[in-house]
């Protein structure tokens, strides 16, 4: 188990560059199954949950090879339609390989994806879809038996505008007879990058970006072209460090065009945002000021990837802070172990009220999922004395050695790795 430990009190300052973002690239690491040429991204991050994805596109007879940051995947040899259990129970992502394997294969056996621990993650919505595309669903002892022989465009509604299950359903939608509508999408920036990935390998996908999304299915497809899409939550999350730690932060590439949702919230807060072509700098107050309202939603509402690091941010604010979870039912964990470095937050269902306290205290603290650790980090950086966050390696799954962009930006971190 890895471990991260901050001495807090030094002011975030400098510059970063950001990478593509890991929700566009692990669904393109699905959509590399729809053809079998070989296909590149670009300045991909190196990341947990993208050597998993890779590790399953293995094991289906695939190739994966790194070269500096650039993934070239190689599909020609893929074989196997059934997923490696081990991976596939541990990363929710997983699932993004269910529509491309039924569109390659015809068939796809799976089990039911695992990821963080932030409550309830069903895929009822994703295979809802598929039966719509007439796919056969037999679902047996923890797996699912998929039969996609014979799928036909469909007009598919979705109770809630999922992305995971927007995504999966374009590219099984790319073998469907004729012509899918998937009605109440999801409308994040994500969901553009693939369609414009899918463009590029021939399909035909238009209204990405919108409430509606068309795929006309069974065009010829080739190899395409990965376009860049910064990491709004890595952006978002190092913006909102500045913030946190009174100090001065310019992400290197970040669109503040994605960021709508965050950086009005972090003005509200007293910091100073400017967002210009190609980059966006967060400069902090000493003390932010309290925000009334932090409420997640899908984009382009407040993202609940960065909900973690906002309740970081309100905890040492200078006044009452309401935060509201509607995404994930069970994305409040970081309370306990934010209280740990003396906060004050009172959770109630999905509703976090975090009373700012002048200073938060070092402590031993847990990574209790992705965005909670990075969060748990960014805490500590503000706390007297010395905060570890045990569970650090949970943290690697989204970003890029957490460690040495903070040290880069003047942190007192380091990484101790093993038990
Ligand atoms: C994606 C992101 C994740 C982000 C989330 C919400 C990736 C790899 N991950 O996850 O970082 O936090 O969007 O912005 O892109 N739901 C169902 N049934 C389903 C599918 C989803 O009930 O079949 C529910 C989920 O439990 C959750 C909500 O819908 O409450 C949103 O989930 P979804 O948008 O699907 O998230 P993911 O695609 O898993």
């Amino acid at each position: 188990m890895d471990k991260i430990c901050v001495v807090g009190g030094k002011p975030l300052c400098g510059e970063l560059c950001v990478k593509n973002a890991k929700n566009a690239v692990l669904p393109m690491l699905g959509a590399v199954l729809l053809c079998k040429e070989p296909m590149t991204i670009p300045d991909c991050p190196h990341l947990l949950d993208v050597d998993n994805m890779c590790a399953i596109l293995n094991h289906l007879g695939s190739e994966c090879i790194w070269n500096g940051d650039s993934l070239m995947v190689c599909t020609e040899g893929a074989n196997k339609y059934e997923m490696p259990d081990k991976i596939a129970r541990e990363l929710r992502s997983s699932i993004f390989m269910l529509g491309p394997v039924l569109a390659r294969f015809g068939h796809a056996i799976f089990s039911y994806p695992g990821g963080c621990d932030i409550g309830s993650r069903p895929i009822d919505m994703h295979l809802k879809g598929l039966r719509a595309l007439n796919v056969e669903i037999k679902e047996e002892g923890g797996h699912i038996y998929c039969d996609g022989g014979k799928m036909k465009g469909a007009s598919i509604h979705l109770d809630y505008p999922s992305v995971g299950a927007t995504e999966n359903l374009m590219m099984a939608a790319t073998a469907a007879e004729g012509v899918t509508t998937i009605n109440n999408a999801a409308r994040e920036p994500e969901i553009e990058a693939l369609a414009d990935a899918l463009n590029s390998m021939g399909a035909r996908v238009t209204g990405a970006g919108t409430s509606s999304v068309t795929i006309i299915g069974k065009l010829p497809l080739h190899k395409g072209e990965f376009l860049p899409l910064p990491d709004r939550i890595v952006a978002g999350t190092f913006l909102t460090a500045a913030a946190v730690t009174g100090g001065d932060v310019t992400v290197k590439g970040a669109r503040g065009d994605h960021l709508h949702s965050v950086l009005s919230k972090l003005e509200e807060c007293g910091c100073r945002v400017i967002a210009q072509k190609g980059e966006v700098r967060c400069i902090g107050p000493a003390r932010p000021k309290e925000l009334h309202l932090v409420e997640t939603s899908p984009y382009p509402g407040f993202p609940t990837d960065m909900q973690a690091v906002f309740m970081a941010l309100c905890t040492i604010a200078n006044g009452t802070s309401i935060i509201f979870e509607n995404v994930f039912d069970s994305r409040f964990r970081i309370a306990a172990e934010l209280a740990c470095m003396g906060a004050t937050i009172t959770v109630k269902d999905r509703m976090a009220i975090v009373r700012g306290v002048d200073r938060l205290n070092g402590a031993n603290v847990n990574a209790c999922d992705l965005r909670a650790g990075a969060a748990l980090v960014i805490s500590g950086l503000r706390a007297e004395g010395l905060t570890t966050v045990f569970n650090a390696q949970v943290i690697d799954r989204g970003y890029e050695a957490i460690e040495d962009t903070l040290s880069m930006l003047g942190a007192n971190v380091v990484r101790v790795s093993g038990d």
